[in-house]
Formats: structure tokens, sequence, C-alpha cells
């Protein structure tokens, strides 16, 4: 095996080349995906997108590691776009952190400017406020007027968490936490299977909070394996066990993971599903990616013997992503090829901009160059 140190090196330096030429030519955009290699706009699409963060995230991580302010500059004009978001309440979902964690969370991690502040805990109010407390889950998505998603809890919730947690931090109020905590236990009891697999929906009585029955959701069927969802449960809970100290939290980190670790497939990309049909060969790089980021972040919490496995497997992932499953041409605006949404909807392998984020923090945790966001 290369040296991985000197490999995440040349990685991050592909990664510089190319980001400052994508970076320039896409200034005033919110992507979400590439046609044709060109990144389309989500700015007036709909910028209630729950992947409208990941972009100025990317800017973030870029100016954190190289000081460019074009990379400053970009990021802050995608926070302030955001605010139509902000101040519209049917937009306002549980994706609350991935929306302002890599945007405003960053800018006042860095910069400690007061707006950006603000904007976080306007949007750590909301999601805190999306408690069922008969449940105990933070309701995932809104339904205008019917009511048929107020009892569903989703694994990517595991993930907009530490935006709860950091609030608590920065306000010295521990009620945020306090949620937090409420949703990740339910999320351990309800949504982790005996063998570490996860679901990716489950559904509760929004009245009586009783547990009604699990969903595929974005994966292939009810009892599968969405393998996004099973990487956000691996770098949510790692997340949990971060900012509370929870052993268990860090237990279901090593649950998750190992089940995904089990499951990578010795000459494919991850596939959408651990359990889709042998003859379907849809890959999510994606699940690679952001399953990575999660490994990485168990390994800082085990004793050297035992978290050697998880970087090792973060390794594999990121080495296959890195030769086979991107594109450093500077002519195309993505890195990280081959990312899918989900199982049934039409389209399959393209490139997804959060692809491309976890891809650059799993590369600058190992080349020790991330802004911390989460
Ligand atoms: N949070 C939605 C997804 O992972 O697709």
């Amino acid at each position: 095996m290369v040296n991985s140190s000197l490999w995440a090196q040349e990685i991050s330096d592909k990664i510089k080349s190319k980001m400052i030429v994508v970076a320039a030519r896409n200034k005033h955009k919110i992507p979400y995906t590439t046609e044709n290699g060109v990144y389309d706009d989500w700015t007036d699409k709909n910028i209630c997108w729950w992947t409208n963060g990941f972009w100025g995230g990317i800017m973030w991580q870029m100016y954190h590691a190289t000081e460019n302010n074009l990379y400053r500059e970009i990021a802050i004009e995608v926070e302030e776009k955001l605010d139509r978001n902000l101040m519209n309440h049917g937009g306002m979902d549980h994706d609350s952190g991935f929306k302002w964690l890599p945007t405003s969370g960053a800018h006042y991690r860095k910069d400690g400017d007061k707006a950006a502040y603000n904007r976080v805990l306007l949007a750590a109010d909301n999601l805190a406020g999306r408690l069922n407390t008969a449940g105990g889950f933070l309701r995932a998505w809104n339904d205008p007027g019917s009511g048929d998603k107020a009892g569903w809890a989703i694994i990517d919730c595991m993930m907009n968490l530490p935006l709860l947690y950091w609030a608590s931090e920065l306000t010295k109020d521990p009620r945020y936490n306090q949620i937090a905590r409420i949703h990740a236990n339910m999320a351990k009891k309800y949504f982790v299977r005996d063998d570490g697999s996860v679901k990716h929906i489950v559904e509760f009585d929004p009245l009586s909070g009783e547990y009604i029955r699990s969903h595929g959701g974005q994966g292939y069927k009810r009892g599968s394996v969405w393998t996004r969802g099973q990487a956000w449960a691996i770098y949510g809970f790692a997340l949990s066990h971060q900012y509370t100290h929870d052993e268990e939290a860090l237990k279901y980190a090593v649950k998750t993971a190992d089940y995904f670790i089990e499951n990578i497939p010795e000459k494919h990309g991850i596939p959408v599903d651990f359990m889709q049909p042998e003859d379907c060969v849809w890959e999510d790089s994606t699940a690679a990616v952001i399953a990575a980021c999660g490994m990485l972040e168990i390994k800082k919490y085990m004793p050297e013997d035992s978290g050697k496995k998880y970087e090792e497997a973060a390794l594999k992932l990121l080495h296959f992503v890195a030769e086979e499953r991107c594109n450093w041409t500077e002519e195309t605006d993505n890195i990280v090829e081959r990312c899918t949404a989900a199982y049934h909807d039409k389209e399959h392998e393209f490139a997804i901009v959060y692809g491309d984020y976890f891809f650059i923090e799993a590369i600058w945790k190992l080349t020790e160059q991330e802004l911390f966001i989460w």
C-alpha cells in the first residue's frame, strides 16, 4: 500500500488545483448537480432544497486550507441567499444542520461573525421545535396541510443533531442538547437493527408516539439497507459521542460502521443499497465518502489498536473513489462521480455536490486541514 499521508497530500493538491478553477467560473451559483459537466443553480430553482449548504461548505473548507478570499466571498454569498429559506417556515425542516452548519456555522467558527451566529441559533430553534414529545423524535419532512408525515423520523437527521448540541454550547442553554439526546436515543432503539444495519424511515403515531412501521425510503425496499442512510448513522452517532461523551453513542457508531465495512464490495464502488438485486450495478459514491468521514471520526475515540480498522476502511473507500470515481479534468465542475440520490429515482450515478463536500472533508481530515463544521 502507498504511504497514506503522502497519497492524501497528493489528492489534496489535485483538489486545490481543480477547485480554484471551478469556484471562479461558478461564483454566483448554489449547485446540486452537473449537466454535461456544468454546475446547475438552485438559487431560484428552490432555495429551500436540503443540499444548498454544501457549496458554501466546500468554499469554507477551501478557504480554510488556502486562505484564498474568493472562496470566502462565495461562501458568504450562499449564506446570505439562504436567508430566504430561513424566512420561509414551510421550507424549514429537519435538514437545518445540513444547510446552516456548513454556511453560517462555518462563518461563525472562522470569523466570529454576529449575523452568522444569529442564523445558526434561528435554525437551531426551528429544529428544536420539531420534537414530537410523545414519540421522542424530531419530525423529518413537511407535508403542507395533510399531516401525512407528522410521525416520520429519518436516519439522516442524526447528522443534523450537531446543530443542537453546538447551540447548547454557544448559549449555555441545555435544552438543545437535551432534545438532540432524546432523538439520538430514539434512533438507537428504533433505527438500528441487531445486525448493525439501519432503516431509512421510521413512522410513529404522531399523537400517541407509538411505533407503527418502517419504510424503505431512498433505499431498495422495507427491510433493506440504504447505504447513504447507513453512512449518516455512522457519522451521526460518532458526532453525538463527540458532543455528549455518551459511550453508547460510540458503540452505535462502531456497530453501524462494522456492518458497512463487512459489506464493502471488493471490486466495485458502494452500491445504492447493500441489499439491491445482484444484477443491479448502481453505485452511490456519496455513501462511500460520508462513511469514510464517520470512520475517521470513530478512530479518534478508539484505542490505537482497535481504531486502526476504521482508518484502514476509510482509506480503502477513499482510495477507490479517488482513483476510480473522480473526474480530475478542470473542464468538468464536479469531482466525485456515480452518486445516486435514491434507488427508485429515474436517474442514477451522477454528480451530487455533497459527494464533493464529504470527499474534500475526508481528505482534509487526513491532511489536517479540516475546518470542523459539525
Ligand atoms: N438527507 C437526504 C439524503 O441523504 O438524500
